[in-house]
């Protein structure tokens, strides 16, 4: 038998309030099992996003099968598995961003 992808473990939450705490966190998602890990985006593109990461990739399916539109203070939460193209594409942009504002700076020192 093939053995599952380790992204299958991951999910990709969005739409969280954006104060909502660590403990909380682990409440809502340590319900479908053992959570190993949960990175909450913390800046302005990221805020009210998630990663959580299962020990089990049946517990991150059950979380994605039941979460998703689950309410959090009004909100209702999309709850994705983790896409590794997508997050590289995010990945791409932010480096992207950070080339270009290198090549501002140094247009602006020489005074340009
Ligand atoms: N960015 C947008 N959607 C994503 C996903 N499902 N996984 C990782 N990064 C993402």
């Amino acid at each position: 038998a093939k053995i599952a992808p380790d992204m299958s473990r991951i999910i990709y939450v969005r739409n969280l309030p954006f104060k909502i705490t660590d403990d909380e966190l682990y409440d809502i998602f340590g319900k479908y099992g053992a959570v190993r890990q949960i990175r909450k985006g913390n800046t302005d593109k990221t805020r009210g996003s998630a990663f959580v990461v299962y020990e089990d990739v049946f517990d991150a399916r059950a979380a994605v099968d039941q979460l998703s539109g689950f309410n959090v203070a009004g909100r209702y939460l999309i709850v994705l598995y983790y896409n590794p193209q997508k997050a590289a594409q995010r990945q791409q942009m932010l480096a992207q961003k950070e080339e270009l504002e290198r090549i501002r700076q140094s247009y602006q020192k020489k005074g340009a």
